[in-house]
Order: C-alpha cells, then structure tokens, then sequence
C-alpha cells in the first residue's frame, strides 16, 4: 500500500503536508485540528523580538479577496490574497508555551517560526523555542512586511550563522521570492542550514480609484495566490537541480495537483495557507487523498520515487527542438510563417 509518510530533517512524518506559518497557526486550537485533517506538521505564526512589538498588532480588517468573484468551472481559482498580518500577537513567553502546548497536544511536527534584527534577539528567540520543544525552527527573514532596509547580505547571513551555532534542532531558512533565490538558497547550505523554505509571499499594493489611496490599511501588503505558483515551481526546481538542500516548497498551492507538482520538482514537503483560509481545514485532507489515489493509480509505492522527477526532465536551452520540420540555415524570413 502506498504511503504518504516522508522522511524530513530527521522525523519520518505522517504526510508531505504542513500548515504554513499564519493565521492557521496562531492558536494552541488549531494543532489538534491540522493533527486530525492528516498534515505532517505545523509552522507555528512568526513570533518577532520586542523591538518589532507593533508588529503584533493588527489593523482590521486586514485582508482583502482580490478577484474572488472570477470564476472557472464555478470555482475561484485566480485570485488574490491581499493581506497585512504581521507577527504573533503574543508575547515571546506567550509564544514559548504555544510551542509546549502545541508538542503535548499532538503527535505531528511542530516548527517554531521567528523574526528579529540583532543575532542576539534572533539566539534567544531560537534557544527559547528549541527549549519549548519545538522539532525545528524556521527563521522567516522573508516577509512582505519587513522592514524594508532589511537585506540578506546585510542583516541575514549573521542571523543564520548565528542560529545554527546556538540550536541542535534542523534550521529551515524561508527565502524571499527574489532575487537571488538560488544564490540565497546555496549561502544557506554553505552556513549549516538543513533546509530551505521556497518561498513566502510577495510584497504588492492595490488601490482604489475613487478614494485614490491604498487599500485596506493604506500601505504595502503581502500578495499571493494560485497564480504564484509558477515563478516559484521554477526556484524550487532551480534549488533542487543545483543546491542539494532539503526543500519545503510553499506557494499558490489549491490543490493536490499543485501539492504533487511542488514534490515532483523536487520538494520534501508542501506548505499550505490560502487554500485553507479560503476553502476550510478540509483542504489539508483532500490533498491527501487526492495525491494517495494518484499514488495508487500510478503504482508509486513511496513519494521518494517521484521525487524531483520533473525537475530532472528539465531539457538545457542548448537541446530545445527549434523547428519542426527540416532545420534551416541562415535567417528566416519571419514573415513565412504569417
Ligand atoms: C495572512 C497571512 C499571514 C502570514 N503570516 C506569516 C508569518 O507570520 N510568517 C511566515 O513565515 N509566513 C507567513 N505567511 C506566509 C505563509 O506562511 C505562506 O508561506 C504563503 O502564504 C504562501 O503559501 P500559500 O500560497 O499557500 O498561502 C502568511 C501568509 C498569509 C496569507
């Protein structure tokens, strides 16, 4: 019988899919319920150093459906999440105890998540959840929402460093979707950490012609969607083919589809959010059985045989098939072919 169970950072879990850190990850009630719809694991909500304590508050309403209204096959599958929540709106012993409760309430894979400026707010928020027990910690130095004078040269790098000197447990960097992805993903190999998280969202801006101001809370917001997908299906790919990190793929993931295609090209696990804000817990299930009975159909008795297979079927620009037909020497004339 097929198994859904993978191997990653050392823990054999039940399912490739985790709830992504955010508003589905921001309550101690919320992990038994990712437990009993079948995901691996958990991202817990960023918690951030009290330098960032406006960070924990937030406007309302805070997100906007853009272009839920267009509809295919009856279906909104276009849309975009427009969204501005920043940290776990808690205080850093608040969150400690979030990540205890959490490890005593389930049996799936608990990641802590943090954000902070100096190294050494970034070691005690990394120590504080390694002590709470968390399995492993992702350092979000990614968000939309950062401060912007924030870089990965600048201010990441040390931060890395840091963290993996100061905790045992495995290390997940989440990367930015630009610019440098693989040259990011590849420093973060180079620095001891076990895996990278490709990749968060986007920072956008939408407004309102009447008004003539931004929307919801008038400055810059994460964006994200469906649409995603496709610029990030190629970082992961690009990191799997040339890095030789563990990946955890998150982005624009509405199905099992898109769940298997983030495996398929080369990620361990699949991390899912605006599917299960906009379409309920049960998202977590369906993806599970939907990439189960394609194991079945398929005869794969295991994701490990599947896994970066597309990204190795990836052809090099020099190997394309140019023409059709007989290949012709010289220029063409491009108006042949109108
Ligand atoms: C409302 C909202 C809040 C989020 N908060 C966080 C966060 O605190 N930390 C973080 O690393 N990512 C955060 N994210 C990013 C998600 O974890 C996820 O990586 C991203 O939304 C892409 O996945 P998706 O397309 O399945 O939503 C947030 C996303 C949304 C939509």
């Amino acid at each position: 019988m097929p198994t859904l169970e993978v191997n990653f950072l050392g823990y054999r879990i039940k399912s490739p899919i985790l709830v992504a850190s955010g508003p589905a990850s921001h309550d101690v009630k919320q992990i038994p319920i990712a437990q009993e719809m079948g995901a691996g694991g958990v991202v817990l909500k960023t918690v951030v150093s009290d330098k960032f304590d406006y960070m924990r508050y937030w406007p309302r309403p805070r997100y906007k459906l853009i272009d839920w209204d267009k509809k295919m096959n009856g279906k909104s599958q276009y849309f975009t999440l427009y969204s501005y929540e920043q940290a776990y709106s808690g205080s850093i012993e608040d969150y400690f105890k979030f990540v205890k409760i959490s490890k005593s309430t389930s049996n799936i894979m608990i990641i802590g998540s943090a954000f902070a400026d100096e190294p050494k707010d970034w070691i005690y928020l990394a120590k504080g959840i390694e002590e709470a027990g968390a399995d492993a910690i992702e350092l979000d130095i990614s968000s939309p929402h950062k401060p912007g004078t924030m870089q990965f040269e600048t201010h990441f790098i040390q931060a890395i460093k840091s963290v993996v000197e100061n905790v045992k447990i495995p290390v997940l960097v989440k990367l930015a979707p630009g610019p440098d992805v693989l040259h990011q993903a590849k420093v973060c190999k180079e620095l001891g950490a076990d895996a990278v998280t490709l990749c968060n969202r986007l920072r956008g801006l939408e407004i309102d012609v009447e008004s003539q101001k931004p929307i919801l809370h008038g400055y810059y917001a994460g964006v994200g969607g469906p649409w995603a997908k496709y610029y990030n299906f190629k970082h992961v790919s690009e990191v799997y083919n040339e890095v030789g990190i563990t990946i955890s793929a998150t982005s624009g993931v509405l199905n099992w589809i898109d769940a298997l295609k983030y495996i398929m090209l080369g990620a361990t696990t699949v991390q899912v959010l605006s599917a299960i804000i906009v379409n309920g817990w049960e998202t977590i299930r369906q993806i599970n059985e939907g990439i189960l009975n394609f194991m079945i159909e398929k005869g794969i008795e295991d994701l490990e045989k599947i896994r970066g297979v597309a990204a190795r079927n990836l052809v090099e620009p020099d190997l394309i098939v140019r023409w059709s037909g007989e290949k012709k020497s010289g220029p063409r004339n491009v108006f042949d072919d109108w």
